[in-house]
């Protein structure tokens, strides 16, 4: 089938496109864009379904490099087919899935098997950086890249054991995978300073290794004081937040769709998380979408899991607050939320409306109010601090490999 998307705002940053026009779609390709004073690409002629989306937003499918789908072991929080039904319909064309499963993501055959099972989006395995996540034996990254997992990762805590650590860098490093790095020090769990320390340490061995490393939801402004240090030094390292870190303070933090890990912090560390987006201090949006089941989120506060979802909010929450609110630009949005998180996954066919990249595309309603209601998510999970918000960002149409994933 193709598709012609027509009459939308086309955004993308990677070729500097921000145009009223069409797109042209060939099997699982990007075959045309034809917009005004610019053009690409051959017309197809044929069988194509034209789909009128006037005024409407059209940009590269977005990519949350962060996401824990509970499939397999712990299904009744979320399942494949729930999680990546959320995605589509968040406009997600990719996301990256934690290990912290059951079994534990950590050999070749565990990563391929997962990664068999996407459907409609595609689910990309994140291989552990340590057998079982316990901290001790590194696991075989250069064989978990080749059965298709995209970095590797001890999501849910840190490797704490330094050497441990740079053996597993090393060979990241060697196979060319980056690592997603949860931050913590256990002995300063839930601190700023904990979170800063073993980033701090994580960059050292970045350095030493030559690893490419990504930080995951970087919270505080110690922290990121830090990485923009490391980066003033040409260090490579890239790092992510989360939309709750830059929409609520810990004030907030009395509801367990409130509680999460890291925690929310203080006035500050937002105006600082926010000012990171601005800089380039941030190199991506991830959602570290993290079902739960009502009973483990709905109960005492100090007894409540962590984690909140995200997939279908991160769009319209980040462009209503960042974006409407005028800090950053909507191609600056796209680049946090598609165009970086392609170049981290060295993916470059992604990320991008080129000519030849994959047909991963979506198309947002961003002039229509509307109200975040959780009974609407495809995900299991209900587990959301932006319940009752007024935000702009609905998905229109999710097309993911040159087919409809979803359609509002
Ligand atoms: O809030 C969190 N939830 N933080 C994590 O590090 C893990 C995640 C989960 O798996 O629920
Ligand atoms: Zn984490
Ligand atoms: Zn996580």
């Amino acid at each position: 089938m193709n598709f012609c998307i027509a009459g939308g705002r086309l955004v993308d940053p990677s070729i500097g496109l921000d145009k009223p026009g069409d797109i042209y779609i060939q099997d699982d390709v990007i075959e045309a864009i034809r917009a005004e004073g610019f053009s690409m690409g051959e017309i197809p002629n044929g069988d194509t379904e034209r789909v009128e989306v006037s005024g409407a937003l059209v940009v590269p499918g977005l990519i949350d490099l962060h996401v824990h789908f509970r499939d397999p072991g712990f299904c009744y929080k979320e399942d494949m087919t729930t999680g990546c039904a959320s995605a589509a319909a968040g406009g997600f064309t990719t996301v990256c899935m934690m290990p912290n499963l059951k079994p534990i993501t950590d050999t070749p055959q565990l990563v391929a098997a997962l990664g068999a099972r996407a459907e409609g989006i595609r689910a990309l395995p994140i291989g552990s950086v340590t057998m079982g996540q316990k901290g001790a034996e590194i696991t075989d990254a250069a064989g978990m890249k080749a059965a298709g997992a995209c970095a590797i990762s001890e999501d849910g805590r840190s490797v704490m054991d330094g050497a441990v650590m740079l053996r597993a860098m090393e060979a990241a490093a060697k196979a060319d995978m980056p690592v997603f790095d949860h931050t913590e020090d256990d002995s300063l769990a839930g601190t700023s300073m904990g979170e800063t320390v073993i980033a701090v340490r994580d960059m050292l061995f970045a350095k030493e290794t030559g690893c490419r490393l990504h930080l995951c939801h970087i919270s505080c402004k110690l922290c990121l004081d830090a990485i923009r240090a490391a980066k003033a030094t040409g260090l490579p390292v890239t790092a992510e937040t989360g939309p709750h870190y830059f929409m609520f303070d810990k004030s907030r933090a009395t509801h367990g769709h409130f509680k999460m890990n890291p925690p929310l912090r203080n006035v500050e560390d937002v105006q600082a998380v926010i000012e990171a987006i601005k800089d380039g201090t941030l190199d991506a949006i991830a959602t570290d979408h993290a079902p739960h089941s009502a009973g483990e989120k709905l109960c005492e506060y100090n007894k409540a899991m962590n984690g909140v979802i995200g997939l279908e909010t991160s769009f319209p929450v980040s462009y209503t607050a960042l974006v409407r609110r005028g800090h950053i630009d909507l191609n600056r949005l796209i680049e946090l939320m598609s165009t970086n998180p392609a170049r981290i996954l060295k993916d470059r066919s992604r990320g991008t409306l080129k000519v030849g990249a994959a047909a991963d595309i979506v198309v947002f309603d961003i002039a229509t109010p509307y109200v975040i209601d959780p009974s609407t998510f495809k995900s299991k999970g209900r587990n959301t601090p932006f319940e009752g918000m007024e935000v702009y960002g609905k998905t229109l149409l999710t097309i993911s490999g040159g087919r409809i994933a979803y359609r509002a």
